[in-house]
């Protein structure tokens, strides 16, 4: 019988995106859907589901052994604005659950894991501007901590054991369906809610932070590329930039009042600022595109136009 695939954290931003295209592309019974919190119900329903805690070990290996899993997608993670509210919390689910899905993935002989990292692995000492693949890494915040040590936990897993583990520094995900889970690029997807039901929203980031941002069908399309990419061309494995679009919330705000001329947007920055400005701007990713092949398709009037068309349809249905 064939192995299966094994989603964690499937309930979030990304995985509740992932996991139905994993199922159209691998077939609806061969991935396992985990997370500590419901899914959604289209999620739940397409396919096998199991509550997994990732920092438990046995619990990890009771599943892999259940389900004979030979591919693990492991995006189960604490974010960066809710990992800096509780960077114990965040320390434990990342290090803790990397580690552990790591070392279960070497002792079972799993085939190939994917471990994302993110734009937080850089920090305020890493050039901002087309920021290069091999460069300082030196986050402030704790989930960019625990970024950098996953990648390379993950690239000593495949030099030491041989698994192959593959990752990519994801910029802010922007999604029509799931709301993101704590980070700070979640105005670029609250904002779109807030300009569609009250024409107004009030921004926790300078109106001028330029962030490296993607739209979820890249998103996804990057780590199935990455999944499916001949190992042999790969120089990198956990690390790659990853580029789609950079823009500023009034950037973002400009492009939405071409659908919604009076769409108004305040700016009352947080915390998150501060995490913002150690990011980079603009991002290079010149070794995805060359290793294999990477390339976005939706820039950011058509991530705009796309936002607005899905968001509106759900909103005049009732259901937003
Ligand atoms: P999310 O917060 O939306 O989802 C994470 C999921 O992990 C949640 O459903 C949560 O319930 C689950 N989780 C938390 N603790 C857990 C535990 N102990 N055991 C099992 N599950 C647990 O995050 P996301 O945006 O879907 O991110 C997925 C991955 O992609 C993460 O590794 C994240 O760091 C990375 N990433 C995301 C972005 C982004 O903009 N969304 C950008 C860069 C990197
Ligand atoms: N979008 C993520 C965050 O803001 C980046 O990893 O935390």
């Amino acid at each position: 019988m064939s192995k299966r695939i094994l989603v964690t954290g499937a309930s979030g931003q990304i995985g509740s995106a992932l996991t139905p295209a994993l199922r159209a592309r691998y077939g609806a019974d061969m991935v396992v859907a985990t997370d500590i919190v419901e899914p959604p119900e289209e999620l739940r329903n397409a396919g096998p589901f199991e509550f997994l805690d990732v920092t438990q070990r046995g619990a990890i290996a009771a599943v892999i052994d259940r389900y004979n899993v030979g591919t693990i997608y492991h995006l189960a993670a604490i974010l960066s604005a809710v990992g800096e509210t509780k960077p114990q919390l965040a320390w434990t689910v990342n290090l803790n659950g990397v580690y552990k899905v790591l070392e279960i993935a070497r002792e079972r002989r799993v085939e190939r894991v994917f471990y994302p990292s993110s734009i937080a692995v850089f920090g305020p000492e890493t050039p901002r501007d087309n920021t290069p693949q091999d460069t300082v890494l030196r986050p402030t915040t704790m989930y960019g901590v625990t970024k950098v040590a996953g990648e390379l936990l993950g690239n000593y897993y495949f030099r030491r054991f041989g698994l192959d583990v593959r990752g990519v520094r994801y910029p802010g995900i922007i999604s029509s369906e799931t709301l993101p889970g704590g980070g700070t690029t979640d105005y670029a997807v609250e904002i779109f809610y807030e300009a569609i039901k009250h024409h107004h929203y009030t921004c926790f980031l300078r109106e001028d932070t330029v962030l490296p941002m993607m739209y979820m069908p890249d998103c996804i399309k990057a780590t199935m590329d990455l999944m499916e990419a001949d190992l042999a061309r790969l120089k990198h494995h956990t690390d790659y930039n990853l580029a789609a679009m950079s823009f500023s919330p009034a950037d973002l705000v400009a492009e939405i009042q071409k659908h919604i001329p009076d769409f108004v947007c305040e700016y009352r920055p947080d915390y998150r600022q501060e995490i913002a400005d150690s990011w980079p701007r603009t991002i290079d990713d010149r070794a995805a595109r060359e290793e294999w092949g990477w390339e976005p398709q939706y820039d950011l009037a058509a991530m705009v136009e796309d936002m607005l068309d899905k968001l509106g349809r759900r909103y005049e249905a009732g259901l937003l």
